[in-house]
């Protein structure tokens, strides 16, 4: 009962990923990313649950065997139940809720957005609550209170675009190949962050827009390559560093005044674009300006991963959280 052995299903988007827990430690996390999105320059629905057919069988067999673990000694079966593309999450708790019927043991679903805050349970050092949480990904931006393991509440968020949808975006308007955020990444690193200035919304109290930032980006690149044919080809670094420099300042900016408000000097990153090396590398610049603690995911759980999901499964197993057979996908679904 203490050591249960878990098996977590994630589809909620375009990665297939099954990984095994036991007794909290995560033994195995599969991720199959779908390259069939590549030539679309973002995430087809349809293509995506099409994907996430053909791979959960391989993956879950893969995680199990990885894990050494068999389907006999599992304690419970957990998926991803929102948000996400329902048709994507259809096929992960479709076949978490067979599973978990066949086997005759409980089923458990998860929030995807608080499992990636739970991410950061998974390998030391681990937070100590209350702690802040700037969860960043291609569909969400969050500021979390984090009170306990299942506890969390939502201070501030996007009031439009989420900050990946801004950074894939921009990178898709500077002819970047599709995934747009890392590339972007790449590019910013060689480049002068005070190249360029774009202009971003501001938001009341812990709030953010960022759907502002594209459109200025889209009438700068306009204007610009009026005057000079060749000017985002000559130069994409500083273009790159500029928009990353700008978006990381505003994610930022928000978390500062929130844990002076509340007092709070543990601050957490999760998400897709916690990967990103400029938001890694400022976080640690603020954590030494203003005497934080901060947390920062290894990068095979920052994007979409099991791993986090059965580790959101194990507190939730301990909590008594299970879920009933008729637990249907939520895609909309809300900390
Ligand atoms: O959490 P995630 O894997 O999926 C969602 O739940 O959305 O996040 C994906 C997002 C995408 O927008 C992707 O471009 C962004 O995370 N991302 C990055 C980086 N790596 C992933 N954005 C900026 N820099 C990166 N290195
Ligand atoms: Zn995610």
């Amino acid at each position: 009962m203490t050591e249960p052995t878990i098996l977590a299903i994630e589809s909620s988007c375009d990665e297939t990923s099954a990984a095994v827990i036991r007794g909290g430690e995560v033994l195995s996390n599969i991720i199959a990313t779908q390259a069939v999105h590549e030539k679309y320059g973002g995430v087809v629905p349809e293509l995506a649950s099409r994907a996430h057919q053909q791979n959960i069988i391989p993956v879950v067999t893969e995680a199990l065997n990885k894990a050494n673990v068999t389907k006999n000694e599992l304690s419970a079966v957990a998926f991803t139940r929102g948000p996400g593309l329902l048709g994507a999450l259809l096929v992960g708790s479709s076949f978490a809720k067979s599973l978990a019927l066949g086997l005759n043991i409980p089923l458990i679903d998860v929030n995807h957005m608080q499992a990636h805050i739970l991410a950061h349970f998974i390998d030391d050092p681990k937070p100590n609550f209350p702690f802040l949480c700037l969860t960043v990904s291609g569909g969400h931006t969050q500021i979390v209170l984090v009170k306990s393991h299942l506890d969390m509440e939502v201070i501030g968020q996007t009031t439009d675009d989420a900050v990946g949808e801004a950074f894939d975006k921009t990178a898709k308007m500077l002819g970047l190949p599709y995934p747009g955020g890392p590339m972007l990444d790449k590019a910013a690193a060689q480049g002068n962050p005070k190249a360029f200035e774009f202009p971003v919304g501001n938001m009341p109290g812990y709030d953010y827009s960022f759907s502002g930032i594209k459109t200025s980006v889209l009438y700068f690149l306009r204007d610009r390559t009026k005057e000079n044919p060749d000017f985002v080809q000559e130069n994409i670094n500083d273009i790159c560093a500029s928009v990353q420099h700008t978006l990381i300042k505003t994610l930022l900016k928000k978390v500062v005044q929130a844990t002076k408000d509340l007092g709070i000097k543990e601050v957490a990153i999760a998400g897709g674009v916690s990967a990103n090396s400029g938001l890694r590398a400022a976080l640690q610049d603020y954590a030494k300006r203003y005497s934080w603690n901060v947390y920062i995911p290894a990068f095979q759980y920052c994007t979409d991963n099991a791993g986090m999901i059965a580790m959101a499964a194990h507190y939730q197993y301990l909590a008594g959280d299970f879920a009933d057979q008729y637990a249907s996908p939520d895609p909309r679904m809300k900390i």
